[in-house]
Formats: structure tokens, sequence, C-alpha cells
């Protein structure tokens, strides 16, 4: 049989993922108060038994405000701990790394679920559009609400509500956290000079810009235990410059990036998963396929530290290609998993390599009746 990078398995700190690839946060919008239910442990589930590396569990809010849509995932509290931990202890059961994502919406919150529609929740149907999070007043499109700009105390407080969530994770099993820093949600938008447009010490400069999202970085680290990794996931631009490689300093492009890379690397960062965009609503993508991989690239060998590499990957010959240049070190399949569960064993069939993952479906397979 052939061998193949994507199918060796990678540690990193105590954790090792027995492939290389891994299932990006999706937002399922159905949970009920923050907690998962159900539907969570048939849709992970799913996904459990068919072989990724390691499956990171959808954007998962630090506070009641900081969620999408009132269906948002939370662990805000310490109730949403264990109906999270059914579907951490299920996924590792089934042999793959539990991951989590935790976020904050900022000013893309109080919204309906994208299968409902794209308009702004009233306070009657659960929203909180009046009490919306934001560096800034700017709003990210017209039919959204009115971010209120956080004061340097509900900055303070902000910080530790990203630091009792990381405990609470911890406490739920999570091995992997992430935090999500990307999309045009709350530490993006901090990030960013195209939504940050404050004149204290939290906007202006790159340097102020990002000391919010260090802050919480730094603190998540220290209360994160150490043997466990921690990702951090960006938009590496905003397409402000249509131009992905290109410079947009006022703003925030992949030279911004790559610094912001190298400080989260010096405070225990361990990898950073490199998506793109969310953040301007009128801006021009690039064609889809494999469109993030220079990102994931230039931030890999401009801060010299592990990358994700995400969006459109299709095929495990396109995967295994990128690991084989050294573009990034993880590969992330998102919708293509939805739509084909068993990607990890197509691509084992596309690169030659013998799977046997799950044991329980692949010798009936191989039978030729
Ligand atoms: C997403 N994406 C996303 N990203 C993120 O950082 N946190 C999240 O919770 C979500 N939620 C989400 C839900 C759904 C239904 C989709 C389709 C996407 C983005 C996702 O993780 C991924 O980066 C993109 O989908 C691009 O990868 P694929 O799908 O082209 O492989």
């Amino acid at each position: 049989a052939h061998k193949a990078k994507l199918f060796e398995p990678i540690t990193c700190k105590s954790v090792t993922l027995h492939n290389r690839v891994a299932v990006p946060p999706m937002c399922m919008y159905s949970a009920e108060d923050g907690a998962l239910n159900d539907f969570h442990i048939a849709h992970y589930g799913s996904i459990a038994i068919r072989g990724a590396g390691l499956i990171i569990i959808e954007a998962t809010a630090v506070e009641p405000q900081g969620r999408i849509t009132p269906s948002d995932s939370g662990l805000w509290n310490d109730d949403q701990i264990e109906p999270l931990k059914r579907v951490v202890d299920l996924i590792r059961s089934q042999g793959s790394v539990p991951g989590l994502q935790i976020a904050h919406a900022g000013r893309k919150a109080s919204m309906s679920p994208p299968f409902i529609g794209d308009f702004i929740v009233s306070d009657a149907e659960g929203g909180w559009a009046d009490d919306v999070r934001g560096p800034s007043e700017l709003k990210f499109a017209d039919h959204y609400p009115a971010p209120k700009p956080l004061t340097k105390e509900g900055i303070k407080e902000m910080v530790q509500k990203w630091v009792d969530t990381a405990i609470r994770a911890d406490k739920a099993g999570v091995e992997v956290l992430e935090l999500h820093n990307a999309h045009g949600y709350l530490v993006h938008s901090f990030l960013s000079g195209n939504s940050n447009n404050r004149t204290d010490e939290y906007g202006g400069s790159l340097e102020n810009r990002m000391r919010f999202p260090l802050e919480i970085a730094r603190a998540v680290r220290a209360v994160w235990p150490d043997h466990k990794p921690l990702w951090v996931r960006i938009s590496a631009t905003d397409y402000a410059n249509p131009d992905s490689l290109g410079h947009d300093e006022n703003g925030w492009d992949v030279y911004q990036s790559i610094e912001y890379a190298k400080e989260l690397k010096k405070i225990g960062v361990d990898v950073i998963d490199v998506s793109s965009g969310g953040h301007l609503s009128n801006v021009k993508y690039p064609p889809p396929s494999l469109y993030q991989v220079p990102l994931a690239n230039a931030v890999k060998h401009g801060a010299n530290i592990p990358t994700g590499a995400v969006g459109y990957i299709h095929t495990g010959k396109q995967a295994e290609e990128i690991l084989e240049k050294d573009e990034a070190d993880y590969i992330l399949v998102g919708r293509e998993y939805l739509r084909h569960p068993t990607w990890v064993m197509e691509a084992g069939n596309d690169l030659g390599v013998d799977l046997n993952f799950p044991k329980q479906y692949t010798w009936a397979l191989r039978r030729a009746r």
C-alpha cells in the first residue's frame, strides 16, 4: 500500500491525532439556551465514526450576547458543561480527538439562523439587538444591529469570560481549544482597522488593535492546561484589497496577520487555523478552490508556526499536495465532510492508501457480495 502524509499521525503537546484531517467548527444553530442536545449527538457521532483525526465542535459562545443567533452553542454557565461532555466523550470514544471553538459574535450577534433568514431577531423572539458589543459604533451591514463599544471595564470582564469558558471546556474533557478570532466576530473586529476606530489604547496602531485579542489569548493560555494544544482561528485578510496577498495597512491584511501570529506564538499558541474574510459585507472574494491555502502558507512561514489550511479542499490529492509542499500542517475539511461523511475513506482511495476505519464498515465493503 502507498503512504501518505495525510494519514501520518501528528503530535502536539500531549495530543496525538491519528491523521492530519480535522473537521472545522460549523455552527448548527440547534442548541437550547446554549446547551447541546440529541441533534448534536447524531451529527457529531456520524462524523466521529468516520475517521477524522480531530473534530472541532462549533463556535460556542462565552456569554449569551456572544451568540450569532439565539440557538447557538454556549458555555457561559456550568449547566452547559454536561451536555457538551456527552458530545466530547462520544467523539473520543470513536477514536477522534475532541476540540472546541470558543467565540464571541460581537457586532454580528442577535441574528436569525441562516436557514430561517437574514434578519435581526427581536427581543420578543429571544434577541438582544440593543445589547450587541463591538469595538466601535460601526455596524457590520445596514441590516445588522448597531454595536455598543466595549468600555475598558467591559474589556476586562470580557477577557475573564473567555477564561471562565476555557476552564469549563477543560472540565468537559475538550483536548484542543480553538479561539475564534476570525470572520468579523468580536476579536476580529478589534484587530481590523476596518471596524475598530477607537482612540484609546485598544485602537489605532496594530499594536493597539492587537492588545485586547492578545490579552484574551494570554489569559486563556494561563488557565488552559500546558499539555493541551491551543489553536487560534484568524481571518488573514478582510479583502478590502481584493488581492489576498495584497496590503491593507490601516485595515487587516496577511502581513498584520503574520505579526499577530508571531505574538500568539510567543504566548504559547500552538496552531493558527487560517481562514479569511467574513468581515466586510461588500468585498469580492477570490475564486474558491483552495483559495485560503496561500494565506496558510504565508502565516506558516512568515511567523514560523504550524498552520491549518481550510476552504474548498475537496480531494485527498489536493490535501496531500498541501502537506507535501509544506504549505500547512493540518487539513480542515468542512462542507465536503457534510456532503460526504466518508471523506477520509475516499481520500484514502484517492491516494491509494488502504484505510481500515471504521472496521465495522470496511470489512463489509471489501466483500465481493
Ligand atoms: C462554518 N464556518 C465556521 N467557522 C468557524 O470558525 N466557526 C463556526 O462555527 C463556523 N460555522 C460554520 C457553519 C457552517 C454550516 C459552515 C458551512 C461553515 C466556516 C467553516 O469552518 C469553514 O472554514 C468553511 O466552511 C470553509 O471550509 P469548507 O467548508 O470549504 O471545507
